[in-house]
Parts: C-alpha cells; structure tokens; sequence
C-alpha cells in the first residue's frame, strides 16, 4: 500500500507523530506547504494529521475540501492537542470538529502533544496568555490547570500511532 502522510504543524508535535507514522509504515510525508504540489492520486492511502486550536483543528477544511477526489483510498486524520487522551472532552471534540455527514469514510484519532512555548508563533502565545488570565479570573480557579497551561510540556508517546499503524497494514 502506497501511503502519504500530510502534516500540519506550528511547534512540533504534529509534526513528531507524522514522522512517526511514516518511518514505522514507509510513507511519503509532507508538510502541508509541501502538499499542496503533490498528486495525491498515486497513492492507496492518505493521513492527515493537523493540531486542536480553540476547539477547533487547524486547517481541517483544506483535508475536507479534498475528500470527494480521494473517495476510495483509505484516509484517516488524527488531531494533536494540548489534553491528555483520557480527557472526556476530547472525544466530544472530535465527535464535534468530525461531523460523520463529512466524514464517514475517515478514521479519526487524537494524538497528545503538550505546550512547546519556545517554538510558538507570538499571537498563538498572546491567545494562551489571554486563555490562562481568563481562568485566572474565575470565582472558582482551577490552579492545576492554571499551573499547567503556563509552561512548556510533553506528554507525546509513540503508543498512540499504534492504531493507525496496524489500520494502514491492514489488507
Ligand atoms: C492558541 C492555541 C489554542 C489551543 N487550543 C487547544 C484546544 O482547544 N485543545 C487542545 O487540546 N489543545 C489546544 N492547544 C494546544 C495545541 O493543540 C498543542 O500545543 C499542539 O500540540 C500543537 O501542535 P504543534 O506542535 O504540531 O503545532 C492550543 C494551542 C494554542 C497555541
């Protein structure tokens, strides 16, 4: 199976698990600058890996603006965040940003990142200031979280390309 990996990523996680994906399934990867002049049409299989922003995933329209010209391929799109997988509310925001009307043909995954606050673009860093001082306003102040969104973490792991590893073996 001919595989292409497309990533899209601003400080480096995403990027780390669409390395991943294609050294353990020998696949084409490409940032998605790099996607936009490859002809997708040589291959059985395309991932796309992109980060959550705002409850929300970066650039997931250029993914689903593409899917009608990849019906047939096996496709699947993980999303990288800020939470840990065991997170509730990360199935409610995959269920949320994956409507099955849209994407009933994709396989979806959620991948853990972290926070990499040296690598982050200045208004990303202004828009996590202004998410930390507004918890830092609430009556009732949740200080691990507080603690937690004001540094740098990683709480990547390689276990958790398993699943899309074995779906892009699979015959
Ligand atoms: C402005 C901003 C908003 C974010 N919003 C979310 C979010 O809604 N949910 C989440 O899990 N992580 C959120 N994150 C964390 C990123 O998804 C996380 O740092 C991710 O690993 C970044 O991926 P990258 O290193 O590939 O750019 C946010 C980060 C920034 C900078």
């Amino acid at each position: 199976m001919k595989i292409a990996v497309i990533y899209h990523s601003d400080t480096g996680f995403t990027k780390r698990y669409g390395q991943w994906i294609a050294e353990a399934t020998k696949a084409d990867l490409f940032s998605l600058s790099d996607a936009k002049q490859v002809d997708f049409n040589v291959y059985d299989a395309i991932v796309f890996g992109s980060w959550a922003c705002a409850g929300g995933i970066r650039k997931l329209n250029w993914f689903k603006n593409h899917l009608k010209q990849w019906e047939g391929k096996r496709l699947i799109a993980f999303c990288v965040g800020a939470n840990p997988y065991e997170n509730p509310d990360v199935q409610e925001a995959l269920k949320q940003n994956f409507p099955v009307k849209d994407f009933a043909n994709v396989n979806v995954f959620y991948c853990p990142g972290g926070l990499n606050y040296e690598e982050m673009p200045p208004t990303s860093k202004v828009m996590m200031k202004m998410f930390v001082s507004m918890l830092k306003k609430k009556k009732q102040r949740d200080e691990d979280m507080i603690r937690w969104l004001s540094s740098s973490y990683d709480i990547t792991d390689k276990k958790y390309i398993e699943p899309i590893c074995k779906l892009l073996k699979e015959e």
